[in-house]
């Protein structure tokens, strides 16, 4: 295959599948359901070698049976991002594998109580920040070495970052911020940087959603897989010059 390359002059995205334009190489955060789960199944069936990390063991113990079963090429390492021990604790371990990262998705994220911004506790606060912003932040910063070129990082965040909402609290504060975060690594990066892309993944029918919304009807809101598609769809086709662009789905809510 002769690569062709982007408008930047760097070589694209190195595909395991010309056709696909499958990844080698991914780190998914929060790979043990909902949609992590959903795009660490999608890339490892394509062939994508695919990290993942959360926090809970039962959700690594399914996986890691899941991918025995299936045969499927995915690393599930048990931790907590909004530790400052496991961001580094991951960036050692793909150093030492001599991963070179061509896809990066923050997606592991906290919600949060759904009461007024005075009635958070200090405690929830900083939990929510550390899990959406904190850790987003320390995980690219130290991953940087490890990607590859034409690689992409996506910051999944969410609809509430328009406009002031009442009773996201810290779940919207730190989604605003994040966007902000993930335009400032697609200025500084430049040339030689990742490619950015904010991912608003709109609703989904995961965990999250029912914890946000108890009295809505699950079976009315999209599978995450469809959205996992859409989000590899979309990033894929990022160019260089259009790092840190915020995408959001075409079809469904
Ligand atoms: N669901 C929606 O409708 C919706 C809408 C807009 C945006 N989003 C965004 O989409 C992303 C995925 O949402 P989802 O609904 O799929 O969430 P979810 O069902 O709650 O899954 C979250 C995943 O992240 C992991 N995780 C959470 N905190 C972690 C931490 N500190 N360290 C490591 N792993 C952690 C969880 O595993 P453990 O609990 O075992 O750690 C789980 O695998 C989030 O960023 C969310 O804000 C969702």
């Amino acid at each position: 295959m002769t690569p062709h390359l982007t408008e930047a002059g760097r070589e694209p995205w190195r595909y395991l599948d010309p056709m696909t334009m499958t990844p080698r190489t991914a780190l998914v955060t929060g790979g043990t359901r909902g949609l992590g789960l959903a795009l660490v199944l999608r890339l490892a069936r394509a062939g994508t070698v695919v990290y993942t990390v959360a926090r809970r063991r039962r959700g690594i113990d399914a996986l890691r049976s899941l991918a025995r079963q299936e045969g499927l090429p995915i690393i599930a390492l048990q931790g907590d991002l909004t530790t400052l021990g496991t961001p580094r604790r991951i960036a050692r371990r793909l150093a030492k594998d001599g991963v070179v990262l061509d896809l990066l998705v923050h997606n592991a994220g906290l919600l949060g109580p759904r009461v007024p911004l005075a009635d958070w506790s200090r405690r929830d606060f900083d939990a929510v920040i550390a899990a959406n912003l904190s850790a987003p932040f320390d995980l690219t910063r130290r991953l940087l070495p490890r990607f590859g070129p034409d690689s992409r990082v996506v910051f999944v965040s969410s609809g509430v970052t328009r406009g002031i909402r009442t009773r996201w609290g810290a779940y919207q504060i730190s989604k605003v911020a994040l966007e902000t975060l993930a335009g400032i690594y697609a200025a500084e990066g430049g040339d030689d940087g990742p490619i950015i892309a904010i991912f608003d993944p709109g609703v989904m029918r995961t965990a999250m959603r029912a914890e946000a919304y108890p009295d809505e009807d699950p079976a009315t809101l999209p599978e995450p897989d469809m959205v996992a598609e859409e989000l590899l769809e979309l990033t894929k086709a990022l160019t260089a010059s259009e790092s840190g662009r915020r995408l959001t789905r075409r079809l469904g809510r």
